[in-house]
């Protein structure tokens, strides 16, 4: 028989996929055109040509798909240095680089290269799904935090309480998925100052370990504080797939702060597990095409005109939503308790929605705005009528 944990897995299976696949079925009896599908963070619009083109100029460079040293081309590894450095302040060299296959990858590659068995992650919730998987894969134990009611911000207060003896990292999301909320940098300061204590009382290190695929995606003039100017022990995963709307491509990086003590041994050690997880190293092209577009992002300004037009449009259907500051989701609160019944109900009006509690926060959903602005100004009756049955107007 299989491994009794997947098969488990594979009964549980994803809330995600499953309103995806809802939705798929929908558009089959009502036409595309009725369906308003705002559930996958799959980025829209298509790669821009300057990407495209890097493709093509490197498909034919001699060498570039052999076999390759494992952390990546030093080229590609000093530019990312650079830019982040310059980015961070901080003085990274190509040595604290290693590319990976996007970072869902890195995350991997770095709790397992962190963790020993039992050892504890802090993760604020609402939290990307996938996280608590990526911990429980290199026997760790997800330890989860509430953010703040209100804001979503991180509630300081809370992280140091759940901090113990065998707390090894702290997992960072800003811009968020699913809330769209950038962390403010007075609770990261806080929190940097608070968890330099707790380092002092345990006698060992708790990593920061942040997670940025949206970093460069943030409307209305909202600036991300830097984790790694804050976090003396920080990591930071980054990827392609939504800056530069590569997802299928996989590729993405982790960067570690050289000031972290024995940088150079966690480093091959990454290094060895990004082998033996079975990455070997990052996709050989796509270094080089990330690299030639590094300060390139893909549909900000789209984003952000979509994300300000279904703000607008819930908020008029009297559903209470924080404005859109990162990524591409707004995570509005649901109507009654049962998020999933809610999300159930708007199913009737063919608008498909995600439910706050696969994110480990009952009570809201989460829309993904990545999908055309059509689309967003189509589903404002369903909205409307989905406003009214709730008593919202
Ligand atoms: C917060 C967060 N982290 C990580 C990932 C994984 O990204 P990648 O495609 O780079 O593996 C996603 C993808 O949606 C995400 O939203």
């Amino acid at each position: 028989m299989f491994s009794e944990e997947m098969v488990k897995s594979v009964g549980g299976g994803s809330e995600i996929r499953a309103m995806f696949e809802q939705g798929a079925k929908l558009a089959a009896q009502f036409g595309a055109e009725n369906v308003y599908d705002f559930t996958l963070g799959n980025p829209d619009p298509e790669a821009d040509p300057e990407v495209t083109a890097a493709i093509k100029k490197y498909a034919d460079e001699p060498g570039i798909h052999k076999y390759m040293p494992n952390a990546g081309y030093k080229d590609v590894r000093e530019k990312i240095a650079a830019y982040m450095k310059e980015q961070n302040g901080v003085d990274y060299t190509f040595e604290n680089v290693l590319m990976i296959a996007g970072a869902a990858a890195g995350l991997n590659v770095v709790l397992k290269s962190l963790l020993n068995p039992g050892e504890n992650v802090i993760v604020i919730a609402p939290y990307f799904v996938e996280y608590l998987s990526y911990i429980r894969n290199h026997r760790g134990v997800p330890n989860i935090v509430k953010a703040k009611a209100d804001s979503f911000d991180i509630d300081v207060d809370a992280v140091v309480n759940a901090i113990n003896s065998e707390t090894k990292a702290i997992l960072l999301n800003s811009p968020n998925n699913p809330t769209g909320v950038v962390y403010s940098e007075e609770a990261l300061r806080a929190l940097a100052e608070a968890v330099a204590k707790k380092e002092e009382e345990y006698g060992h290190e708790i990593y920061v370990l942040s997670d940025e695929p949206y970093i460069k995606l943030t409307y209305s003039g909202v600036k991300v504080p830097s984790i790694p100017s804050i976090f003396r022990n920080s990591i930071v995963v980054n990827s392609f797939s939504k800056s530069l709307a590569l997802p299928g491509e996989r590729i993405g990086y982790i960067i570690v702060n050289p000031a972290i003590k024995d940088a150079d041994i966690l480093m091959q050690g990454m290094i060895i597990c990004a082998r033996t997880l079975g990455y070997v190293n990052a996709p050989s092209l796509f270094q080089k095409v990330i690299a030639d577009n590094l300060d390139l992002t893909t549909g900000l300004e789209s984003y952000a005109e979509r994300g300000e037009l279904l703000y607008n449009i819930i908020t008029e259907a009297g559903f209470e939503c924080l404005k859109p500051q990162g990524a591409f989701y707004l995570f509005p609160k649901a109507p009654i308790e049962d998020d999933r019944a809610f999300c159930k109900a708007a199913l009737k009006y063919n608008l498909i929605l995600v439910s706050g509690s696969g994110f480990g926060c009952p009570g809201y959903f989460r829309l993904a705005y990545c999908v055309s602005k059509e689309t967003i100004l189509r589903s404002k009756n369903a909205w409307m009528e989905l406003g009214k049955e709730f008593g919202l107007i």
